[in-house]
């Protein structure tokens, strides 16, 4: 049988005071409505139906067009939205999942057991509840003396007692496709907010003899849904534990696990471990055996087997086995290490590729080059790449010697094996095994020192 999805996703989310659209706030790097989609990509839904309304050109340009796009103008409740589907939708065969936008954390196994729950027993709908320390805001969970589900009431419509419930309505739901549309189109706006409520649908099938009944989940986090900033954070910190708890499982060692941010996506392989304060993000891939952080960014970047990278900012770079980073440096776009490559403190390195067991130890800037195996570039040693208007490239050969600080003035070549000496600034090529000093050659005047010295006190004197 089919398997449909809708997702709501046309709210403005006002209670997030924000200029971005709710669903698109990023949760662990991610927009909430990805995670979503993700979950449902999971258990391999066959048609989903986003519905969107505010920032519908966001949301569609964000979630791309694998997904289909109901368009739903004015927002007149849930009830209303997924009615947007209609076209799409009504009078399939199949059952339907329906999932908020706003709800990043529900789980895919969360949602398989409930399928199976709900085909095994034939119901009409099956709702994901769960029981809330402080279920204010949530729609109640209304049962009758045999334990039955009956209705959802909004927070807004709710008397007295009911107020009292703490099982809440989490806002997912899996419907008998063509049930959920009969049951739709006899819902009103009759209630304290004068909206279409998707949970009205509920008591429709009820008083129509259907089955209807409830999932109660234990996991109270995952039935977060983010209304505002704070309710944000809480899902962020719910999310975090998750994939952390995810890489530890997969035998990654994470020294301080509150104070470790992964991105969902990210891959770690075993015995890698992370000190506190690492931040990983993008399609980060690191490898096995790793030091990473304390205190490092990595973004976008594939890390080989055995590498450390100490106290140090990544972006869109390379690292291949054994090599050694930091602590202080900034790989920056372009940055490609060979194996048991060495950049120490303070080095810089954009657009360039550094061979095997070469070493950039201190104070360094390699940027726009080519440098080979074995290379040994010097303390405070620079590529010169710019000239105000265009970028120009160095390339350096294996085994080459740069001194420490030289300037590179590229356009510049060195060749295989050869030498610059300290302090040189070159200009023109090098040719392999040659040796280049591009300095003032040095003067002594012998004893001038004490001379120079009663100078300058005689000189002091006289003031
Ligand atoms: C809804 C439920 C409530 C449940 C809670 C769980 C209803 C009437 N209430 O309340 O029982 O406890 O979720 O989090 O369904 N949306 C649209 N179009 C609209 C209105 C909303 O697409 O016209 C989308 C929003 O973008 C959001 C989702 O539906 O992603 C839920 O809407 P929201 O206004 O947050 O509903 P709640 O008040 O939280
Ligand atoms: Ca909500």
């Amino acid at each position: 049988m089919s398997l449909y999805a809708v997702v709501l996703a046309a709210g403005q989310g006002k209670r997030m005071k924000s200029k971005l659209y709710k669903v698109l706030h990023p949760v662990c790097g991610k927009p909430m409505v990805g995670h979503v989609v993700d979950t449902l990509n999971e258990i391999h839904v066959d048609r989903t139906v986003v519905v969107v309304g505010h920032g519908a050109e966001a949301v569609q340009q964000y979630l791309g067009d694998g997904l289909e796009y109901a368009l739903q103008a004015e927002q007149q409740g849930t009830g209303h939205a997924v009615l947007q589907t209609n076209q799409l939708l009504a009078g399939l065969e199949g059952t339907t999942i329906v999932i908020c936008g706003d709800t990043p954390l529900v789980k895919a196994d969360t949602l398989q057991i409930m399928l199976e729950q709900h085909r095994e027993q034939g119901s009409a709908a099956t709702i994901l509840t769960v029981e809330m320390p402080n279920p204010t805001g949530y729609g109640r969970i209304i049962r009758d003396d045999a334990g039955h589900v009956v209705k959802i009431v909004e927070q807004k419509d709710c008397t007295r007692e009911e107020a009292l419930i703490s099982e809440i309505n989490s806002g997912t739901y899996i419907f008998d496709n063509e049930k959920l549309f009969a049951a739709l189109a006899q819902v009103t706006n009759d209630n304290a907010q004068g909206e279409y409520y998707l949970t009205d649908v509920l008591h429709i099938m009820k008083a129509g003899g259907e089955r209807i009944q409830a999932y109660c989940s234990n996991d109270v986090k995952e039935s977060i849904g983010v209304n505002d900033r704070v309710l944000l954070a809480e899902a962020e910190r719910y999310m975090r534990e998750r994939i952390n708890l995810s890489h530890m499982v997969n035998g990654v060692t994470i020294i301080d696990p509150e104070h470790t941010y992964i991105e969902k996506g990210v891959r770690i392989g075993s015995d890698t471990v992370l000190q506190p304060g690492t931040i990983l993000k993008g399609d980060t891939v690191i490898g096995e055996d790793c030091v990473i952080g304390p205190e490092t960014e990595i973004t976008n970047s594939k890390i080989g087997n055995g590498v450390e990278i100490y106290k140090s900012v990544l972006l869109d770079a390379e690292v291949d086995d054994e090599a050694h980073v930091g602590p202080f440096a900034y790989l920056r776009p372009g940055a490609k290490l060979g194996k048991s490559v060495k950049i120490g403190d303070f080095v810089e390195v954009k657009n360039a590729t550094i061979g095997d067991n070469s070493k950039v130890s201190h104070l360094s800037y390699v940027g726009d080059a080519t440098i080979g195996s074995d290379v040994n570039f010097g303390c405070g040693a620079i590529t010169v790449n710019y000239d105000g208007f265009n970028k120009h490239k160095t390339e350096i050969g294996d085994g080459s010697f740069i001194g420490s600080n030289v300037n590179l003035v590229a356009p510049v070549r060195i060749g295989n094996g050869s030498f610059v000496v300290a302090g040189s600034t070159i200009t023109h090529n090098v040719d392999d095994n040659d040796l280049a000093v591009a300095r003032v050659r040095q003067e002594t005047k012998v004893g001038y020192a004490e001379i120079m010295r009663n100078k300058l006190k005689a000189r002091s004197n006289k003031k």
